[in-house]
């Protein structure tokens, strides 16, 4: 063998969106693209808005001395006050662009994140389900990561929380709203995890980050906002992306902000932005950094996901399936109607109906579907469902 054996552990451990990805091409190939109904993917489907290809050709039109050149490894400080400006009004609390790092994604920000604070046996408190990835950027870095249960409607268990956190303990990343629940973390628990901060980090000598990821934040549903996180927690870093809101996930364009008064700010900022350098990504790209800039106040018209969820959660709720709506995101968390998800999926694949099982985010029993699909893929897909339901209930 000539790759690491964590590769190929990792490779197994992350294997649920590949099967799902094979058992789509080999659907597709059989009935054809359109007769599969596929669900597996967290690839926004929607166009960047038309705002994004104005100011793109504008800024792709702009000459001078160092466009494309290396820059400071924090992105341009012009680019980081607008930002600043912006996260300033959803996180409730003036920064200014010297506590924001541009980065090459929400992906690129973790790890930028993990670098600067982890050190060898560290311990990350992650909560299930979750985003699978959280468990690779946390071992990139040396540190373990802890798995804490949501309570049952996928809010904060904060005594499982408060249970989970030792010596060890070096942050906990948050994710709200929510990949895979769609769930939102109101204010009061957002409080009431940073008191619990404070008081482990009393009384274990050390500061604990709480890093609250948060490329969903603009895609919200019935009129529901996110808390900010920075009111509750004084050691909070914020880490997010263009990906979803503004639909440029290829773009790899993101960045982090850290608490005013977080202990050792600019120590902290300093090893963010050595760590931004020396993982390779040497600083986010110029071209999108510039463009992100100008749209600031813009993102993809979320009423098109908001339709696509009233008519899915229609759907799975004549067929009588177990769920809560989401509250932003993109996905839906059903419970899955027989014990083994993975049977359930499969159920579902009978159908057509491409699903990943919960186990893939850290809690069998449950299945994820995206639906940054058209509408019509979700319309034709409620037959399958219907019958998948109906397969499970003769199984039980
Ligand atoms: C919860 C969560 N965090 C981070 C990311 C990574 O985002 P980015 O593409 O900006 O790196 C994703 C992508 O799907 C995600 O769902």
């Amino acid at each position: 063998m000539v790759i690491a054996a964590k590769m190929r552990e990792f490779g197994e451990r992350s294997s649920w969106i590949r099967k799902m990805f094979e058992a789509g091409a080999i659907l597709k190939a059989q009935y054809g693209a359109e007769n599969v109904f596929d669900f597996s993917l967290g690839n926004p489907d929607l166009p960047p808005p038309p705002k994004f290809a104005e100011v793109l050709r504008e800024v792709a039109g702009q000459t001078g001395p160092g466009r494309h050149g290396y820059m400071a490894n924090s992105g341009y400080p012009p680019v980081r006050e607008k930002v600043a400006a912006r996260i300033s009004g959803e996180q409730g609390m003036a920064i200014t662009g010297d506590s924001v790092l541009m980065t090459c994604g929400a992906a690129g920000g973790l790890n930028v994140i993990m670098k600067s604070i982890l050190d060898p046996g560290d311990e990350v408190i992650i909560i299930a389900p979750f985003f699978v990835e959280y468990h690779f950027y946390v071992d990139n870095h040396g540190g373990a990561a802890k798995v804490v249960a949501s309570a049952d409607d996928f809010s904060l268990d904060l005594n499982a929380i408060k249970a989970a956190i030792n010596v060890r303990t070096k942050a906990i990343i948050i994710n709200s709203p929510n990949n895979p629940t769609g769930q939102i973390y109101s204010a009061a628990e957002l409080a009431a995890l940073g008191e619990l901060l404070v008081a482990a980090g009393r009384e274990h000598g050390k500061t604990i980050f709480m890093v609250a990821d948060e490329p969903y934040r603009k895609i919200v549903y019935d009129g529901y906002e996110v808390p900010g996180v920075f009111p509750a927690y004084r050691n909070s870093i914020v880490v997010s992306s263009w990906s979803k809101d503004l639909s440029l996930p290829g773009e790899r364009i993101g960045y982090i902000a850290v608490h005013p008064d977080c202990e050792e700010r600019d120590a902290l900022l300093g090893a963010m932005t050595l760590a931004n350098r020396i993982l390779g990504f040497v600083n986010a790209p110029a071209l999108m950094q510039r463009v992100v800039g100008e749209l600031q106040d813009v993102s993809v018209d979320c009423s098109i996901y908001a339709r696509r969820r009233e008519i899915f959660c229609g759907i799975l709720e004549e067929a009588g399936y177990d769920f809560l709506p989401p509250k932003g995101a993109f996905y839906l968390f059903p419970k899955s109607p027989l014990a083994d998800d993975v049977e359930f999926v499969a159920l579902l694949q009978e159908e057509k109906i491409l699903a990943v099982p919960g186990r893939g985010f850290g809690m069998p029993g449950y299945f994820r579907l995206a639906f940054c699909v058209e509408d019509d893929v979700i319309a034709r897909s409620a037959p399958g469902f219907v019958k998948a339901m109906a397969a499970a209930k003769a199984k039980c």
